[in-house]
């Protein structure tokens, strides 16, 4: 097993990279095969909506691929709806139809709004909790494509409010998840990602009381979740009534940890505890790194290059995907989570966007190029052409503790997508960078014949 050192490797020694060796975006990030699933499933339309969060694991044979859908009061519900949303915007961005036919980006415009509108009902009363902020991207959207609309700011500000409405003063956080015992107070670092609706909210209400919760519970997590190393705790329990941490642990991860710190060196019987779930380490870099877009205070900046250092340090070397817990033991097996690498591919390449902004032209390049090297390989890895698979990717892992892994997930694809519009935005991909080598319908052709690593790429990140 292994234990916790302090990554001694300072980056300015591993960052010999230069723009110019930026490596080829995938095509795949543009294929017209994700408009054509995605609106293959949209059209599916119960009643009432239930919604897609994962495909078959094994032993279903042949129905591998196929999503399971679950009820609208689960978490993920607003990533479909807010996956078509964002191929609206490509197409908003692309009106060239070369990227997304024009009627493809109208669909999923309609099709977008179809499957969010029912969230709403969500607004006061729900099970989903802290994850408002997830299912409240349909609408961001919205808000992006006419930031006017007064009908889907009404909806992000109810949701606002009702993520205030979890903020404890004494322990200056949301609350994530209910307890039996409610001065059980716990806070999962995925918490990092819902804490940004508060700054959409207060762009249009101008409710400071949000911004201070924003950076309060951000704050927190950076004090309590962050380990000296640049890794990070899925799980912190705070005492509702004195404030206090009374435990860090972990729920998806590979290893729990209760009022036990990690050690750093030497490694000691302690150390072994400690586990780094990959997803959620993601979820930090992307994060802080938007904490530091909001506020623009240097210490987010800071933890977002320690969280986003220590991931890229302990990618595997073969393929960069990572597994679903860096220190889950590699054998006999270990589920890769193409969902990890693809939030934090979106991560990295705010961060890089970020570095630009603070003047800083080399990080910017080392992101940009982190990002794209683990793009590419999460499409070598996990890129599905099959017509019977229904997700854009596989080989996610949703939760290896309950023995769910090698799916495809609906947030892994959004934040694929994701990626795919930011560096649309960034001017580094243009409305012609899906033109590359890909025919459709598949023809049984693996993308890595297509797809070669960047010559020393992914080894001078590591
Ligand atoms: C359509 O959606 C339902 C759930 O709403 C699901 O059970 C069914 O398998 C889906 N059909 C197809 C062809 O995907
Ligand atoms: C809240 O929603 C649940 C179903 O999700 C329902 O059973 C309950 O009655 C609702 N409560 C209120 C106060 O509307
Ligand atoms: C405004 O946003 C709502 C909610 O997303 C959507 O249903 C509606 O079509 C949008 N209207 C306009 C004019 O953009
Ligand atoms: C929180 O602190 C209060 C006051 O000291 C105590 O009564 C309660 O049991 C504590 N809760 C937990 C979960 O430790
Ligand atoms: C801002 O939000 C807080 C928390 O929801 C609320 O108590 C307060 O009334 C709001 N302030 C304004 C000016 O709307
Ligand atoms: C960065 O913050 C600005 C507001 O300051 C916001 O408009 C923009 O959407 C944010 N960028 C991202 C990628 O979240
Ligand atoms: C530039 O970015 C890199 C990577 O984030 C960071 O290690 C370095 O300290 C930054 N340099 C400056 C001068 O801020
Ligand atoms: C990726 O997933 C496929 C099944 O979808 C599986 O056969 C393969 O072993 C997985 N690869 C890794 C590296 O886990
Ligand atoms: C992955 O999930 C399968 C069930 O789908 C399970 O049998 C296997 O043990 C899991 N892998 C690991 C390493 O836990
Ligand atoms: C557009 O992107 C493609 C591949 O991503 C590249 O080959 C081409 O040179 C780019 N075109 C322009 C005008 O930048």
């Amino acid at each position: 097993m292994k234990s916790f050192r302090l990554s001694t490797i300072s980056l300015a020694a591993i960052i010999p990279l230069s723009v110019h060796a930026i490596p080829d975006i995938p095509p795949e990030l543009y294929s017209t095969l994700i408009p054509q699933r995605l609106l293959t499933t949209a059209q599916n339309i119960s009643n009432p909506l239930t919604y897609p969060e994962w495909t078959k694991i094994a032993p279903y044979g042949n129905q591998l691929g196929q999503w399971q859908y679950f009820n609208i009061n689960t978490w993920t519900s607003g990533f479909f709806p807010a996956s078509l949303m964002l191929l609206a915007e490509r197409g908003q961005t692309c009106p060239d139809g070369q990227i997304i036919a024009a009627q493809d980006a109208q669909a999923s415009l309609n099709f977008g709004r179809v499957w969010s509108a029912p969230l709403t009902t969500l607004e006061t009363n729900n099970s989903v909790k802290h994850d408002v902020g997830f299912i409240s991207f349909p609408f961001w959207e919205d808000l992006k494509m006419n930031p006017g609309n007064t009908t889907a700011q009404a909806i992000v500000n109810a949701f606002a409010a009702y993520l205030a409405g979890r903020y404890n003063p004494i322990v200056g956080c949301t609350r994530s998840w209910d307890t039996p015992d409610p001065t059980q107070f716990e806070v999962i670092i995925d918490n990092m990602i819902n804490i940004e609706l508060f700054f959409v909210s207060a762009a249009l209400n101008g409710n400071q009381t949000y911004i201070e919760m924003a950076k309060s519970h951000a704050d927190h997590t950076m004090q309590n979740h962050v380990r000296d190393d640049g890794s990070t705790y899925h799980v912190v329990v705070y005492n509702s009534t004195t404030g206090a941490v009374i435990a860090r642990e972990t729920s998806q991860g590979y290893a729990n940890e209760r009022q036990v710190y990690c050690t750093l060196a030497p490694p000691s019987a302690d150390s072994v505890l400690c586990s780094t779930w990959t997803r959620g380490q993601a979820w930090g870099m992307y994060g802080f790194t938007s904490m530091f877009n909001r506020t623009g205070d240097q210490k987010y900046l800071d933890t977002a290059r320690r969280l986003s250092t220590f991931y890229v340090n302990n990618l595997p070397k073969d393929n960069l995907v990572p597994p679903w817990d860096f220190n889950a033991p590699a054998s006999p097996d270990r589920p890769r989570d193409t969902s990890s690498a693809t939030i934090a591919s979106s991560a990295m390449l705010f961060l890089s966007q970020m570095e630009t902004r603070a003047g800083n032209s080399t990080g910017s390049s080392f992101w940009l190029n982190a990002a794209i090297s683990l793009l590419r390989d999460t499409v070598s890895l996990a890129y599905r052409r099959e017509t019977n698979w229904q997700a854009i990717l596989s080989n996610g892992t949703a939760n290896n503790p309950q023995q769910n892994n090698n799916t495809g997930l609906v947030y892994g694809d959004y934040y694929f997508i994701k990626a795919g519009n930011m560096l649309l935005d960034m001017g580094v991909a243009n409305c012609s960078s899906g033109t590359g080598p890909m025919t459709l319908p598949y023809n049984g052709t693996a993308s890595s014949t297509t797809i070669t690593k960047p010559s020393g790429a992914s080894t001078t990140l590591i």
